[in-house]
């Protein structure tokens, strides 16, 4: 898989070569605007109390627990995240899974953990994970999240939400490339 993510940081990213700070805040500006409907929809989601731990624009908080959940495929990210990624489910996204249901039922919960991609100091042909980057999750309300095809979205990192920016690019890539598959790109590895 080729396709890159933008950078958690977005000074960072290759994608903001040439785009002057000014550049940068118009495309942001753009960017918000054409977002409009999705912050008009979602604005009310500010979490249960606003709560700063809870994502911009859609109020998703890191679950409690996901540590332990079933996991459901690893990922490798090339260069330059060049990361090594396992998404989890919680028990109601792993029913969906097994049982081949589609659309994610409400209550759904998926979380992709990543990390930077190591090589092994003991086994030099082995990758491991090295520093953590970001968690990602996407929570199912198909009446809360509607205008974001029923999906609610964070990027953590350190446990903190990530800016508004970052979170108006996720739904469109999911969008455009995972409609069919309930805009959820993992599969389930067997
Ligand atoms: C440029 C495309 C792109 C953008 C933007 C993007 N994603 Fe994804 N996302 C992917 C791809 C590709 C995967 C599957 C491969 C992987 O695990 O890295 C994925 C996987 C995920 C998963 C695991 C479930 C699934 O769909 O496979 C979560 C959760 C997730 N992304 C959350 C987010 C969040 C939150 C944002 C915004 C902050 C975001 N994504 C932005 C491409 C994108």
């Amino acid at each position: 898989m080729t396709l890159s993510e933008p950078a958690p940081r977005p000074s960072a990213s290759p994608h903001n070569a040439g785009i002057s700070r000014g550049g940068a805040r118009r495309l942001i500006t753009v960017m918000a605007t054409a977002a409009g409907a999705i912050l008009a929809g979602l604005s009310a989601n500010a979490g249960p109390s606003g709560a700063q731990d809870a994502s911009p624009v859609y109020g998703v908080t890191l679950p409690e627990g996901y540590r332990s959940w079933e996991f459901i495929a690893p990922a490798e990210e090339a260069p330059p995240l060049d990361e090594l990624r396992l998404t989890v489910g919680n028990a109601i996204a792993m029913r969906a899974y097994r049982s081949g249901t589609l659309p994610f039922p409400d209550g759904s919960i998926l979380v992709k953990l990543a990390w930077k991609h190591v090589q092994s100091p003991e086994f030099a042909p082995a990758s491991i994970p090295g520093a953590a980057t970001t968690v990602q999750v996407m929570e199912k309300d198909s009446r809360r999240f509607a205008a974001s095809g029923g999906w609610g979205f964070g990027r953590f990192i350190d446990g903190k939400p990530v800016d508004a920016a970052q979170h108006l690019t996720c739904f469109a890539c999911h969008q455009a490339r995972v409609q069919n598959h309930d805009y959820v790109f993992t599969r389930y590895a067997r």
